[in-house]
């Protein structure tokens, strides 16, 4: 795991907290975990060298301000929370670096996969709370918001929820009384620990047709108001969330307004739509996030940017946006950077993540959260997805969690758009 290599790195190169806290700007922003001056590392800079179109030498992608001087939470505390989605590898015995950077930087916390019904409930009626347990404990000994995501999804759900006792589809009564337990199982155990719930994750296609799910074909396609009234009567100290991906597409921001439109009708509580914000380095344009979070303010809800990252590796097919059951092959031409990421990408990034932020903060009125989907670049979900086995660098800090200069341009831009 390339998480892992990176963590064994930093222990062994500077200890772990010097490692986090004191930006080094003499080492180069390679994929790898290797110390700065390394056997590995003098390979991949002489490697670097040779092909002057793909340097990345000193300054590369990395930070020149001193991280433990700025944390992104403080310097967005006016504006909105600033959260990072975090799993068992971080914290507990996982990776004391990457929770001490996330206990510093951060205000708020998602649990990337510990909350999902495979996570809790993986038996009918048995609920291990283990991981989610370890994951609120230091979510509140670091005084976090806590996201729980998520209630309903159509990925990461055991089989038998959708089973009757023969095997065959369960009913739409059976369904529902099984959602309504498992509310009701999580609502006892959690209380009001969880602040926000995303109820349904991906319901709409990019046409902003209800997806084929089978919560859709079993309850039919009032399943949303249904998850949402079984939400709203477990959780009543929570807010409750609609979260989506490609959310700037206009169909798809478009059935989502109108999800809440037809909810405030029929008087279904919902308070707010979660934004994933899976963005690519020129997708989606500035305007149509900016287009995005004014049509979900517009709504008359909270807006949460809930799963942010910025993907910078060629696009495996068109139109990408978060959808799990896409793949495609490793290749050469899919994976241009496995050793660093060039000057040029690096400063491309930066300046990609300073704009978002731009926009997000002419939002902050309505946006309650940005959410980071990963401590690290090599924490993301993006080495893997839609191709296995890359090498992505979507994220704020490298694979030895040293803040990148993306960072650094967050920091920087709040202080110009105050
Ligand atoms: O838990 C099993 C483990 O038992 C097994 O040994 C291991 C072997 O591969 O797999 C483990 O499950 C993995 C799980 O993460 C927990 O680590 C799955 O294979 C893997 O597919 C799963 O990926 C997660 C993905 O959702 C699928 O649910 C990613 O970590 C997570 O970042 C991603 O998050 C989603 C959001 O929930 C919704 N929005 C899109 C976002 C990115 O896909």
């Amino acid at each position: 795991m390339q998480h892992g290599r990176v963590t064994l790195a930093n222990r062994i190169a500077s200890g772990v907290l010097r490692a986090l806290f004191l930006t080094t700007i003499a080492g180069c922003s390679r994929a790898g975990g290797a110390a700065p001056g390394s056997a590995v590392s003098q390979a991949a800079s002489s490697s670097s060298e040779s092909s002057p179109g793909a340097r990345c030498d000193a300054q590369a992608g990395l930070a020149s301000l001193d991280a433990a001087k700025a944390s992104l939470a403080q310097t967005y505390a006016k504006r909105f929370k600033v959260g990072v989605a975090i799993n068992g590898r971080v914290y507990g015995d996982g990776d004391p670096a990457a929770a001490a950077l996330v206990a510093a930087q951060f205000n708020r916390v998602t649990a990337e996969n510990e909350l999902k019904w495979q996570s809790l409930e993986r038996q009918p009626g048995v609920l291990d709370f283990s991981q989610a347990d370890a994951f609120l404990a230091y979510a509140e000994q670091h005084g976090m918001e806590v996201h729980g995501h998520t209630l309903v999804w159509h990925h990461q759900v055991p089989a038998w929820v959708f089973q009757n006792d023969s095997g065959g589809p369960a009913t739409r009564q059976q369904l529902l009384a099984r959602l309504e337990q498992h509310m009701s199982a999580l609502a006892e155990h959690f209380g009001s620990r969880v602040r926000y719930w995303d109820v349904v994750n991906e319901a709409f296609n990019d046409d902003g047709s209800l997806r084929d799910t089978p919560w859709r074909a079993i309850i039919g396609d009032d399943y949303l108001d249904q998850a949402f009234l079984l939400a709203g009567k477990h959780f009543p100290d929570a807010k409750l969330v609609y979260n989506d991906y490609s959310m700037e597409k206009p169909a798809k921001r478009d059935a989502a307004v109108r999800l809440v439109q037809g909810f405030k009708e029929r008087g279904v509580r919902i308070d707010a739509i979660g934004t994933q914000a899976h963005f690519q380095l020129t997708t989606p344009t500035l305007e149509a996030i900016d287009a995005s979070l004014a049509a979900f303010a517009g709504a008359g809800v909270e807006v949460l940017v809930s799963e942010l990252d910025v993907d910078v590796l060629p696009a495996a097919y068109e139109n990408q946006g978060a959808d799990l059951s896409v793949n495609a092959e490793l290749s050469a031409q899919l994976n241009p950077y496995p050793e660093c990421l060039p000057n040029d990408v690096a400063e491309q990034a930066a300046q990609r993540w300073a704009d978002i932020f731009e926009v997000f903060s002419r939002h902050s009125e309505h946006v309650h959260s940005v959410t980071l989907w990963g401590v690290s670049d090599g924490y993301s979900w993006l080495n893997n997805w839609p191709v296995r086995g890359r090498t992505n660098y979507a994220q704020l800090y490298d694979r030895q969690l040293r803040p990148k200069r993306s960072w650094q341009r967050v920091i920087e831009v709040a202080g110009q758009t105050l």
